[in-house]
């Protein structure tokens, strides 16, 4: 990463297996969906299905619709899920296949994912698999998708309790982010999007970590110019780790940073908490272990917590510690038995430690617990 945060820049090419694969594009409206979308997979005679679900749809579905109704396509479709984590399963996929069949999708069609997260795994997942792999674009709507999500091919859906559990590597061919989308989205979403974005600056750009707290007045208010700027870098970040590392094979696992007790702490307390706020309390864990192993000091622990506290984080406390540290053993984190845990040496520079012991989280949880009250 280089020392400037541009302000300016409103595309980003990704690069797999070495070569060009897809662009990610940064734009404040939905103006320019359609020609883009066409200059990658030429709409002539083809036929589109966007899948979303029934929040966005609300706000956003008319208008992309009538965009692409006015392209040169076969056929636009339109599939609609109930919104949230629940609908991220098989049942909606096959609801969708289905969909697709009845009319008559064949393998030159395409998927347009319009939505956060959820739809963005769903539809990636659904186009990897329907006749053995169909193109498809994502247009992320949430935070956490814009920075996160939709971005390295990862899809897939929940089975079960299983997060994630089933999926496919499959890149799409285009990510359209329009960046206005987030003026509708609520406030606590938004927030903890945050988490996603506080969370690259702590891994990897120590730049761009200071850039987050310079600005998070403008931040907080949605400034345009700001925000762009925050999501490109965001996006930039998660683009050099994926190139790095496709398949999650080395160090696209510091990705993970903060996710092993977050995700602990989120199963645990009902998923009454988003999954940013669970990581932005995962994050001053993890940070309070580097220390207590000697490897950061207290001041790099205070400037984390502080990060997330001017982003509104919850205290998360209602949880009973020995469960958490025994939930984290069901993690998909684990290396033959051991937690693979991401720790930081400094703001900016992350590493992946197998020596973190259940005595040490323990430590670190009770101590946060009691400062809490
Ligand atoms: N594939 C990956 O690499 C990857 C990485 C991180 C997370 N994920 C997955 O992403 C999902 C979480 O994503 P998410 O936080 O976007 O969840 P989400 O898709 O459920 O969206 C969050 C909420 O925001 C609403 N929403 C989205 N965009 C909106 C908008 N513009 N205006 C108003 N409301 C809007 C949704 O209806 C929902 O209620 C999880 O399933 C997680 O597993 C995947």
């Amino acid at each position: 990463m280089n020392n400037e945060i541009l302000l300016d820049k409103d595309r980003l090419p990704v690069r797999y297996d070495d070569k060009p694969c897809y662009d990610i594009v940064f734009k404040d409206s939905f103006a320019d969906l359609v020609s883009e979308v066409d200059s990658v997979v030429n709409l002539e005679g083809r036929k589109v299905c966007i899948v979303t679900e029934t929040t966005v749809a609300k706000h956003y579905l008319e208008e992309v619709k009538s965009l692409f109704c006015n392209a040169s396509c076969d056929f636009v479709g339109d599939f609609t899920f109930a919104a949230g984590e629940a609908s991220k399963n098989l049942d909606v996929v096959r609801d969708l296949y289905e969909y697709l069949i009845l009319n008559k999708f064949e393998r030159r069609d395409i998927l347009i994912a319009l939505g956060g997260g959820v739809v963005g795994d769903l539809t990636g997942y659904a186009a990897a698999t329907y006749l053995r792999g169909v193109d498809f674009i994502q247009v992320p709507t949430s935070l956490l998708s814009q920075v996160d999500s939709s971005i390295g091919g990862k899809t897939g859906v929940d089975f079960d309790s299983y997060k994630n559990m089933v999926g496919a590597f499959h890149m799409p061919k285009l990510v359209y982010i329009n960046i206005s989308t987030l003026n509708t989205l609520s406030a606590r979403e938004y927030l903890s999007g945050m988490g996603e974005v506080i969370k690259y600056g702590i891994i990897r750009d120590r730049v761009f970590f200071d850039w987050i707290i310079e600005h998070t007045d403008e931040i907080k208010a949605l400034d345009n110019n700001i925000v762009k700027a925050m999501v490109y870098r965001s996006c930039d970040n998660k683009r050099e780790v994926v190139e790095e590392d496709p398949k999650e094979q080395g160090v696209r696992a510091l990705l993970n940073f903060g996710h092993t007790l977050g995700h602990a702490i989120e199963k645990l307390t009902n998923f009454q908490f988003l999954h940013g706020e669970c990581v932005g309390v995962g994050s001053i864990l993890a940070a309070g272990i580097a220390r207590d192993l000697g490897i950061i000091d207290d001041n790099t622990v205070n400037t984390i917590k502080d990060a997330f506290s001017r982003f509104d984080f919850p205290d998360i406390t209602d949880y009973d510690i020995d469960t958490v540290v025994e939930t984290t053993k069901s993690d998909k984190k684990m290396s033959k038995g051991q937690i693979k845990f991401v720790l930081i040496k400094s703001i900016g520079d992350a590493f992946l430690s197998l020596d973190v012991t259940d005595d040490d989280m323990i430590k670190v949880l009770k101590e946060y617990k009691d400062a809490r009250g």
